[in-house]
C-alpha cells in the first residue's frame, strides 16, 4: 500500500461516519499516527506497508468515536507555538489570538520602559500565559486557574518552551492566589450560557473539559466575578482584557461601567468582525471608593 491508498481508506471511513473534512482529517492522522512530515507524506507513493499500522488504526478508532484530532495527537498550534493538549484542558481556539495580540500592543505601547505585571486568569493549557512570554524575553507571568490537572498541562508547555522560570502558575479562584496587584489582568475564562453549553456538539461536550466552557446561567458568572475582584487587586493605570460570546458585549460593558465607572471601556473585533473581547483601561480608583 501507498501513502496515498492509506489516505483513501481512512478518508472514507471517516466520511462513512460523518467525520467533516474528512479527506484532511486522514491526511493530519496519518501523518501524526506515522510520524511523517506534509512533504515525505505527499512525496513518497512507494509501497510503504501491506497493512494499515495499527498506531494509525487505533487513532482513526478514537477519531471516529468524535474525540477531537487535538486531543489525539496531544498537539495544538496557537501564535505560531506548538502546545501539548489532553482532556485536562480546553483546547486553545484561534480566536483568543485576539487577547494576546491586543496584549502585546498594550505592553508595547503603555510600558515602554518599565516590566508590566501581568496576569492570564484560567490559563487551562497555559496558551496565552506563554505565547506572551515567548515574546516577551524579559516578562515574568503570572497564570492562574482553578484546576490542578489544567496546571499539569500548562506545567508541561512551560518545560516546552523553556519559560518554567518566567511564568509563575498559581491553582485558585480567578484572581485571588495573586500575591501582589497587577497591571494587566488578560482572561478567557468560561462564557457560554448553560442552555447553550448543553447544546453544544458531542466532540467539545463529549471530551473538552466542562469547567473550562460553561460559565453558568447567563454565561458571565466568572467575568462578573473577575470585575469584581479586580476592584482591589490592580495597579494604577491598568487594563482588563477579557474574551466574551459574540452576543456578550453590552452586557459586559455595561457591568464593567458600574463597577469602574472612571474606566476607558471598549469591545474588540476579531477577524470576523465580531465583538469577541472586552478592554476596560485606567479602572483607577473604585466606584465605592470615590464616594467615601
Ligand atoms: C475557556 S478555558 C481557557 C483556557 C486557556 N486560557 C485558553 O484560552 O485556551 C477557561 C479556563 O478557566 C479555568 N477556570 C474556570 N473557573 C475558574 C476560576 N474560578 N478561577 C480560575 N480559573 C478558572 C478553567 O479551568 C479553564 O482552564
Amino acid at each position: 500500500m501507498t501513502w496515498q491508498d492509506i489516505h483513501r481508506q481512512v478518508a472514507s471511513a471517516l466520511a462513512f461516519h460523518h467525520i467533516e473534512n474528512a479527506s484532511f482529517e486522514a491526511e493530519l492522522l496519518i501523518r501524526s499516527a506515522l510520524n511523517i512530515t506534509r512533504a515525505q507524506f505527499y512525496a513518497e507513493n512507494n509501497n510503504i506497508t501491506n497493512e494499515i499500522p495499527q498506531s494509525l488504526l487505533s487513532m482513526l478508532e478514537r477519531r471516529i468515536k468524535g474525540e477531537p484530532f487535538a486531543y489525539i495527537s496531544n498537539q495544538r498550534e496557537f501564535f505560531g507555538l506548538s502546545f501539548y493538549v489532553d482532556n485536562r484542558v480546553l483546547i486553545p481556539r484561534p480566536e483568543t489570538e485576539l487577547l494576546v495580540e491586543t496584549t502585546l500592543e498594550l505592553i508595547k505601547s503603555k510600558y515602554p520602559a518599565q516590566l508590566p505585571v501581568t496576569v492570564d486568569v484560567g490559563t487551562g493549557s497555559g496558551a496565552i500565559a506563554i505565547s506572551l512570554a515567548s515574546k516577551l524575553p524579559n516578562h515574568r507571568i503570572y497564570a492562574t486557574d482553578i484546576s490542578p490537572d489544567a496546571l499539569e498541562v500548562a506545567r508541561i508547555n512551560c518545560s516546552r518552551h523553556q519559560v518554567c522560570s518566567r511564568v509563575t502558575l498559581l491553582e485558585g479562584n480567578l484572581l485571588e492566589p495573586l500575591p501582589e496587584p497587577v497591571d494587566i489582568v488578560v482572561a478567557n475564562l468560561p462564557y457560554i450560557p448553560r442552555s447553550t453549553y448543553k447544546s453544544l456538539g458531542p466532540e467539545i461536550l463529549n471530551f473538552e473539559p466542562p469547567g473550562a466552557l460553561n460559565g453558568g446561567e447567563n454565561g458571565l458568572f466568572y467575568i462578573f466575578e473577575i470585575l469584581e475582584q479586580s476592584r482591589t487587586r490592580l495597579r494604577p493605570g491598568a487594563s482588563l482584557l477579557l474574551e466574551i460570546g459574540e452576543e456578550q458585549s453590552t452586557e459586559v460593558m455595561e457591568r464593567a461601567h458600574s463597577v469602574f465607572p472612571r474606566a476607558g471601556i471598549s469591545s474588540l473585533r476579531d477577524l470576523a468582525d465580531k465583538k469577541r473581547a472586552i478592554l476596560i483601561e485606567n479602572p483607577q480608583i473604585p466606584f465605592d471608593l470615590t464616594i467615601n
